[in-house]
């Protein structure tokens, strides 16, 4: 029996669109073994919602794999048991892409490296900022052309705790991606170019005063504003609560704030929350430093 347990990713990060992304400590797992023809999904823990046939994104990672190595793809039975909400900007997708490429590498018997599986997960997904940290875990930079992608992995900071503010509502990445602009103008540019840098210094030597401004971004957030109620008021609300830097998961539509002051500030914006329209839960995490691992015949992998 094969295992994988996957994190949870935050893309976007702040003025890192479709570049920055970190992991949380909120896991998807999911088991998987070869049976002798067929495909059974069984959906343990998670939304009734989530395909048991061969459109089933952990499985159609899967075929993905066999297809590069040039291989069938045998039967299995695979178990999935989510806790990452869906479509709610926390890589829901990218960690069943994630999944999907160490389940088919262990059963496959290819044994490709980590390194391996984040370029093809990379390019799977399209951009790398969800399964980059998936894989590795800690905040990573990546950019990427069409053959190759480029990263960095940072640890996060041990003290930094992240407020992960998820609605009741979904946002799909489509619609998200539909309300971006073709042309940022030069001087968005120049301000989330300074900001990612500064991010990245940041995150690096710990400066944890910078990341007010350094989380800053004219790239996403002002166009996806209109999609996600309260938006803008929650993320000024986080910060009169404390919050060292705010922004947007990924396509949204989650919210996540950088804390320190983790009970004050989970009592205040549930509060805060309580006069809104929209239900939203507060979960504080801290990044995952270690990405996705992997057991075989429960003995840990990677
Ligand atoms: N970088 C992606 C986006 C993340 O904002 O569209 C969601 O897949």
């Amino acid at each position: 029996m094969i295992k994988v347990k996957v994190p949870a990713t935050t893309a976007n990060m702040g003025p890192g669109f479709d570049s920055i992304g970190m992991a949380l400590q909120m896991y998807n797992i999911a088991y998987a073994e070869e049976i002798e023809e067929g495909l059974e999904i069984i959906i343990q823990e998670g939304s009734p919602d989530i395909p048991t046939d061969e459109t089933n994104l952990i499985y159609r990672s899967i075929c993905h794999f066999y297809k590069e190595i040039g291989k069938p793809v045998p039967g299995m039975r695979i178990i999935q048991q989510d806790h990452i909400p869906h479509t709610r900007g926390l890589g829901s997708s990218a960690a069943c892409i994630v999944a999907g490429l160490h389940i088919a590498n262990a059963m496959s018997h290819s044994f490709f490296s980590k390194e391996e599986l984040v370029q093809m997960a990379a390019q799977l997904e399209g951009h790398p900022d969800n399964t980059t940290p998936a894989l590795l875990g800690g905040m990573t930079i990546g950019a990427m052309n069409e053959e190759d992608m480029k990263y960095v992995k940072v640890k996060v900071a041990e003290n930094l705790h992240f407020a992960v503010m998820i609605p009741d509502f979904t946002l799909s990445t489509e619609k998200a991606r539909a309300a971006l602009p073709t042309h940022i103008p030069l001087k968005d540019g120049v301000f989330n170019a300074s900001r990612a840098a500064l991010l990245a210094a940041s995150m690096i030597t710990g400066d944890v005063e910078n990341l007010s401004m350094a989380m800053e971004d004219r790239f996403h957030e002002p166009y996806r504003e209109s999609l996600i109620p309260n938006m803008r008021e929650i993320l000024e609300h986080a910060k009169t609560c404390g919050a060292k830097g705010t922004f947007l998961s990924g396509a949204g539509p989650t919210l996540i704030a950088v804390v320190r002051n983790v009970v004050s500030f989970r009592k205040e914006m549930v509060e805060f929350f309580g006069g809104l329209e929209q239900d939203w839960q507060v979960q504080m995490l801290q990044a995952d430093q270690g990405g996705a691992k992997v057991w075989i015949d429960e003995e840990l992998k990677y």
